[in-house]
């Protein structure tokens, strides 16, 4: 009999890994580096009807591709710890309803990690959320309030320590590379996060998104960042402190114990099939030997109005040819470490890549051959990964 950890590894490295994405699009404030598909909404939010609206969403992709298992459910956002647990629930239900949900399915949730947040993570638990992702950001209340964010150090730390006893499992993000950060800070608070983490940390680095207040005041010269080399040097801080702490890179930015990676993220860096529900929501659909790329309506008002009038808020319904498919299954995998199967390219592509390419950047040191055959980048070439993937790509 294969162990628990093997099946699920199994289950999830095959073809017909089905996950969810469910989007919440609204936050409490804005943070300045933030450009995600989040708004604010002074005025409250009618979350019975935003229910109405996810489950016909729900039941609209179900009869595009029925009798899928759902082996992951992800709550993301914007601030899904601002819903209610029983809107959690109704949500969670609708998919049930449309699918069937694997028994071990992992079901996680995106919180703020503020005190009032915290209070409804018992309720998440009883509505069926198994993991919680925490954007805990930094562990310095200068930084933290930097980057405009409403919690402190202390109060995030609590709202970790509550999440260790309500879930199974929970993971925190941090963002590095921030104004003034040394790498003996940064290698100072990573320590300490990871003596608070358990088994999987997302640890991103800085990005000046454009159309930020934080690309505005850069463009100002009111905010400065550290200089490529100092972030390589922090990113290699990263990399050391993390595999010696037993949490390795198993995507660009995600660190994880063994077997305890996140499941959900898994199958879009394997180029595997998920529904995407809600406000700009994207879903890869396989619909009758071809993959479909789709994607719905941003503004959360607008996307209400298309679900009540049309049954679904689908703004891009399109299938990709085989190149672009095979771009994409590139860009993803090789975010992993544990990189691309060429065979499976092949067989998506239609063409093998081109072997001096390859040889070329082996000679580089870019990327390897692993002993199963994958084909994946290393070390030295993660820091420079969108060049390696355009060079396979090209
Ligand atoms: C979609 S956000 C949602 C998380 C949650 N709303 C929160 O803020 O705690 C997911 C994560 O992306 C990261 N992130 C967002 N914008 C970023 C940026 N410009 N640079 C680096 N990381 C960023 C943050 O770590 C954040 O926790
Ligand atoms: S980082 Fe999180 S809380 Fe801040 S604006 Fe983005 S989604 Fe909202």
């Amino acid at each position: 009999m294969p162990s628990d950890e093997a099946r699920r590894a199994s289950s999830l490295q095959a073809a017909d890994a089905f996950g969810v994405y469910v989007h919440w699009p609204f936050c409490l404030s804005k943070c300045p580096y933030c450009d995600f598909n989040s708004h604010v909404r002074h005025a409250g939010i009618d979350e019975g009807r935003f229910v109405r609206a996810f489950s016909a969403e729900i039941a609209a992709m179900a009869a595009r591709v029925p009798g899928r298992t759902v082996a992951t459910v992800f709550l993301g956002g914007g601030t899904p710890s601002l819903m209610q647990p029983a809107t959690v629930g109704a949500i969670l239900e609708a998919i049930a309803r449309g699918w069937t949900v694997a028994q071990d399915v992992e079901i996680t949730l995106e919180a703020n990690p503020t005190s009032v947040e915290a209070e409804r993570f018992r309720g998440y638990r009883t509505a069926g959320v198994n993991r919680v992702s925490l954007g805990v950001q930094a562990l310095d209340d200068a930084a933290l309030a930097q980057l405009g964010r409403l919690h402190t150090a202390a109060e995030a730390l609590a709202a970790v320590k509550l999440a260790r006893t309500v879930f199974e499992r929970y993971s925190f993000d941090l963002i590095y590379a921030r104004p003034n950060q040394t790498p003996q800070a940064w290698a100072r608070e990573l320590a300490r996060a990871i003596d608070e983490a358990a088994e999987h940390l997302s640890l991103y680095q800085l990005t000046i998104e454009p159309d930020t207040p934080f690309s505005t005041l850069r463009a100002a010269g009111k905010l400065v960042i550290p200089d490529d080399d100092t972030a390589r040097t922090l990113y290699d801080v990263t990399q050391e402190i993390c595999s010696t702490r037993g949490l390795p890179a198993y995507e660009v930015s995600n660190h994880a114990r063994r077997g305890a990676q996140c499941r959900h993220n898994l199958i879009y860096w394997r180029g595997h099939e998920y529904a995407g529900i809600g406000p700009g929501a994207h879903a890869r659909l396989d619909i009758d030997g071809r993959r479909y790329a789709l994607a719905t309506e941003r503004q959360p008002e607008a996307w209400l109005e298309r679900v009540e009038t049309l049954g679904h808020g689908l703004v891009t319904d399109e299938a990709l040819t085989r190149e672009e498919r095979a771009d994409e299954f590139l860009l993803m995998g090789l975010r992993l470490a544990e990189g691309i199967d060429p065979e499976r390219y092949a067989s998506i592509a239609g063409r093998t890549l081109d072997q001096k390419r390859i040889d070329f950047l082996i000679e580089e040191g870019m990327v390897e051959i692993m002993r199963n055959g994958h084909l994946c980048v290393t070390p030295s070439g993660f820091p420079v990964l969108d060049a390696v993937v355009a060079d396979l790509a090209a």
